[in-house]
């Protein structure tokens, strides 16, 4: 299928739903057919406030998402919508960027784009146009808008790089793409792949999902990221089940002022823009950890308070338990605590939100900016082993923030735990920063801003005291509750056998023995040896586990000594000594002395002996009771 004919094809097809004003009546299928247009959007995420705010007849349930839903429009944003169909989303967006902002919607369809007009005249919008073209070729000035946003349109186009490029092109510094689109779960039927109604109706041209943020990123878009994934019934038959629908969202980075360069450049298209406009940061006043904003030549600044409130409890307390660990995040970007000037600390911290708490909490009183790093939701320790707390973040996020205008200095504060991830020399080459590795707890960053930016031996400290330990164990306990459970069924069916091939009361019996063994086995290395960690002797975790687990099981058999045979006290004791040892070795991860390198070369020795005396200890245990 050659572009041309393609684009043909499509432009007829949604000419034809224009004309008829819906998706799902025509022979043959369109994007987003799946019934009543109007049920169908609320099923993609609108609400029916929103379905019911813009005029009859500019829903025509094409989309595959809502990305004006998500994409933090601001009144003044200059907004333009990618195959903007009859303007649904263009007139959601232009309430959003209010009468000061402005809303362009594209379209290559003659009959799209005369429907849309006469919407946005019965709609009485004064701020949104609708300007006929190819979205591989956008009728739109270099570095003109705020957002792009596109609503289930490039999988149609035959050259999706140019459709980025062309986006990336249009944007401001600093400005953000919010895509809804089909792609690829898997393969298509080669009937369907090559079938041109399969195109038109927004299957035949998705491609999968990788390519499609690999394209995003080679276009020059960064913090590229998957904001919500959907199944679609679009395809049906035997397509069924081969597309999703994916909301993706990018940036395009900020200039540095004088023209430097601060971000990498990816493929062939530099991202390097100079003298741009002021980007704003994304202002989120839903957090309520954000109290306002504060202007800065780089745009509006979202400030953030001190006080650590309930809801801010609850989550800490919630993470603790393992419960939405992965999503306690803050948003990556520059904050303002206090009210900071061109002269204030620039705090660099992990999105972690657990470890933006306690830097707010802790410097309460300061008027800094707090620069986060995206470190995908985790602390600045371990992102430093995994690079999230790196040189590249640091200097991305330097770089859009615009920093260099928004402080007079160029000097960033660092925690001393992120020192493993970040090369100072090169944030220094890569945007002008120079780094100062501030001390290892936040609440020492006043004294070390107060004695000129110099840490003291104590400050530079790396401490792992016990309620540190003690506060860590809940997430390690509930970390191990689904194999629990299963070593638990397992145990269960292993303890009815016996000299009677298999006993029920056996099996009820033994079994509770041998999920109280291994309860206190988990109990042993994930609360004992964490809580008596400097006191358990040897340098490995396994060791420090298998020591608490072996001396707890001693216990529990000479306590239980009356109704244990030797082969199963030996089992217990075994048994005990190994789950012990591979729980505690889990705790490694938790604390500031090991390396990554340290932990595979413990596990690689630790594995084997722990399986070895599972296995051992379930011969006994099985055996003796056969045996008996
Ligand atoms: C599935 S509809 C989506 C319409 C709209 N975004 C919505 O959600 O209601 C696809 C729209 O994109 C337009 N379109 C498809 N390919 C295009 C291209 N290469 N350039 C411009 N518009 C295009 C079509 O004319 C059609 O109006």
């Amino acid at each position: 299928m050659d572009g041309n004919t393609i684009k043909k094809f499509v432009r007829e097809r949604y000419a034809g739903i224009a004309r008829q004003g819906t998706s799902c009546c025509g022979p043959e299928a369109s994007c987003g057919c799946g019934g009543e247009t109007e049920s169908g959007s609320r099923k993609i995420g609108y609400s029916s406030e929103e379905v019911d705010a813009v005029p009859p007849g500019a829903d025509l349930g094409l989309g595959c998402g809502n990305p004006v839903a998500l994409a933090s429009l601001r009144k003044g944003d200059v907004v333009l919508d990618l195959g903007s169909g009859a303007g649904f989303d263009c007139f959601l967006a232009a309430r959003a960027v209010g009468p000061e902002g402005k809303v362009i919607g594209v379209d290559m369809t003659p009959d799209m784009i005369e429907k849309a007009r006469g919407n946005a005249e019965k709609g009485g919008y004064g701020n949104v146009e609708f300007r006929l073209g190819e979205i591989e070729n956008l009728p739109a000035a270099d570095r003109s808008v705020d957002a792009v946003l596109s609503n289930c349109v490039i999988n149609l186009s035959p050259d999706k790089e140019k459709v980025f490029s062309e986006a990336y092109r249009v944007l401001k510094p600093g400005g953000r793409v919010m895509i809804s689109d089909i792609v690829l779960v898997r393969e298509l039927p080669e009937a369907v792949a090559g079938s041109m109604a399969a195109y038109a109706g927004c299957v035949a041209g998705a491609i999968r999902k990788e390519e499609y943020l690999r394209l995003m990123e080679e276009a020059g878009f960064r913090d590229v990221r998957v904001v919500q994934e959907s199944g679609s019934d679009i395809a049906a038959g035997e397509a069924a089940g081969s597309i999703m629908s994916m909301t993706t969202f990018g940036v395009k980075p900020s200039s540095v002022p004088g023209g430097e360069c601060c971000a990498p450049k990816s493929g062939n298209v530099s991202p390097c823009c100079g003298g741009g406009s002021p980007s704003k940061a994304v202002i989120r006043y839903e957090d309520t950890f954000v109290d306002g904003q504060v202007e800065t030549p780089a745009g509006p600044v979202p400030r953030v308070h001190s006080r650590i409130g309930r809801r801010d409890v609850l989550g800490r307390w919630k993470v603790r338990w393992g419960i939405g660990r992965d999503g306690y995040r803050v948003a990556p970007g520059l904050y303002a605590l206090g009210a900071p000037d061109g002269n204030a600390p620039v705090l660099v911290s992990a999105n972690y939100k657990l470890t933006f708490d306690v830097v707010r909490r802790d410097v309460a009183g300061l008027d800094a900016w707090i620069l986060v790093l995206d470190t995908r939701g985790i602390n600045v320790w371990c992102a430093a082993g995994e690079g999230t707390f790196g040189t590249g973040e640091v200097v991305r996020r330097v770089t859009e923030a615009q920093l260099a205008e928004v402080v007079i200095h160029r000097r960033l504060v660092l925690p001393q735990l992120g020192a493993p991830g970040v090369a100072a020399h090169e944030v220094r080459k890569g945007c002008g920063f120079s780094v100062e590795y501030g001390p290892v707890r936040a609440r020492d960053i006043r004294s070390f801003l107060d004695a000129g930016m110099k840490a003291s031996p104590a400050m530079r400290r790396v401490a792992f005291p016990t309620m540190d330990r003690i506060v860590l164990t809940p997430v390690e306990i509930t970390g191990f509750l689904r194999p629990a459970g299963w070593a638990a069924a397992v145990l269960f069916l292993l303890a009815g056998i016996g000299p009677g091939i298999f006993s029920l009361g056996a099996a009820w019996e033994r079994g509770f023995a041998g999920v109280a063994a291994l309860t206190a086995g988990i109990l042993a290395g994930a609360v004992v040896t964490p809580v008596l960690l400097p006191w358990l002797p040897g340098r490995a975790f396994s060791v420090k586990g298998g020591l608490a687990g072996g001396a707890l099981a001693a216990c529990a058999v000479v306590w239980q000594r009356g109704s244990l045979d030797a082969p199963a006290a030996l089992a217990l004791l075994l048994a005990m000594t190994a789950v012990s040892s591979f729980v505690a070795m889990n705790f490694t991860g938790a604390t500031p002395f090991t390396s990554p390198s340290g932990v595979e070369k413990e596990m690689r020795r630790a594995l084997p002996v722990q399986a070895g005396l599972t296995v051992l200890a379930g011969l006994l245990w099985v055996g003796g009771a056969i045996l008996r």
